[in-house]
């Protein structure tokens, strides 16, 4: 199948599994399922759940064990989106082509907002345990909880965020290698799990996953220079959101400290990275998936949104 169309059939299927998990309504908490589904079905990229689902291909994994983690990681990544608008941090109004959830429901139900959106994450990824068959999934879906938790923690994106919030404060003492951290920390985390799950639910070799850790590293700080890049060179319309808060807010990003050439550059070697090492996976079941996941990773490097 042609790359453009299995990534609108796939990204019509993240959409529908995550409408299918949507926290549901509640007399006594209306307004947070209404800006919980307001901030989720705001029509993101779904890259996460995305590329979790073709690492599970990739591996002959079985879509209704996938399917809860692949909600609980968008659902994770909505709520740090929501958090990281608020005047407390980033400070911005406009996301996912839409006002952001504090301007529309006010700052404290934002805040609620992204605390439901976490524990409805782990609510759903828990029903993977309704799912499971046999002893090897109970294993990996313990394995795949440990791992969305941790890179979603303290030792992941909110340690992430919390470096890129005090490197804020502190400009003048933020290093490569601190920037570094903020971007494998903050963002690519996320992307390990989203790889790394898919291949353990679906019974990867155990090397396979320890190389996904690091295409998962490669993928993710391209993915946040990327990022860094469009702040500075995109168009808000296209991009869904504000550009140019960066600059507003006093942040040391990839391309204050090494300027855009670079910044392109080391995106491009840091994506030919990843390409490689997914191109040597050795318990690779469907070759298709492979390359439909080799091309993708290939493409956030050109991404204009
Ligand atoms: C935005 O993530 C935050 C970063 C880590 C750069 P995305 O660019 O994946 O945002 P959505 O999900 O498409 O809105
Ligand atoms: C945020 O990085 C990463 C998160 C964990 C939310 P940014 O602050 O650069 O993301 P955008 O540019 O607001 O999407
Ligand atoms: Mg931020
Ligand atoms: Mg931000
Ligand atoms: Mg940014």
């Amino acid at each position: 199948m042609h790359f453009e169309e299995t990534m609108k059939s796939r990204t019509a299927l993240c959409e529908e599994v995550l409408r299918a998990y949507l926290p549901q309504a509640d007399v006594c908490a209306q307004t947070l399922v209404e800006a919980a589904e307001y901030s989720l079905m705001a029509g993101g990229k779904r890259l996460r759940p995305l590329l979790m689902e073709t690492t599970g291909r990739m591996y002959g994994g079985r879509e209704e064990l996938r399917r809860p983690f692949m909600a609980a990681l968008e659902m994770i990544h909505t709520y740090s989106l929501v958090h990281d608008d608020l005047p407390c941090m980033d400070n911005d109004e406009y996301r996912r082509g839409r006002k952001t959830t504090h301007i529309v429901y006010g700052e404290g139900m934002a805040v609620l907002t992204g605390d439901a959106l976490l524990n409805a994450a782990v609510e759903t990824a828990l029903t993977a345990f309704d799912e499971v068959r046999d002893s090897r999934e109970n294993a990996a879906v313990i394995a795949s909880l440990r791992l969305l938790m941790k890179n979603a923690g303290l030792q992941g994106m909110i340690g992430g965020q919390c470096a890129d919030l005090e490197a804020e404060d502190r400009p003048g003492d933020v290093t490569a290698r601190t920037l570094y951290y903020i971007h494998r920390h903050k963002t690519a985390c996320m992307i390990e799990s989203a790889f790394q799950i898919g291949a353990i639910l679906a019974g990867a070799p155990e090397e396979d996953v320890e190389a996904l850790g690091r295409i998962a590293e490669c993928t993710g700080v391209a993915f946040q220079i990327r990022d860094d890049i469009l702040d500075v060179t995109g168009d808000s319309r296209e991009l869904g959101k504000t550009v140019g808060s960066d600059e507003r807010d006093g942040k040391t990003t990839y391309v204050t400290m090494h300027g855009l050439d670079k910044a392109r550059r080391d995106t491009e070697a840091l994506s030919e990275e990843a390409m490689d090492l997914l191109g040597g996976l050795d318990g690779v079941k469907d070759r298709e998936e492979q390359a439909f996941l080799m091309t993708l990773v290939d493409s956030l490097v050109q991404r204009t949104h």
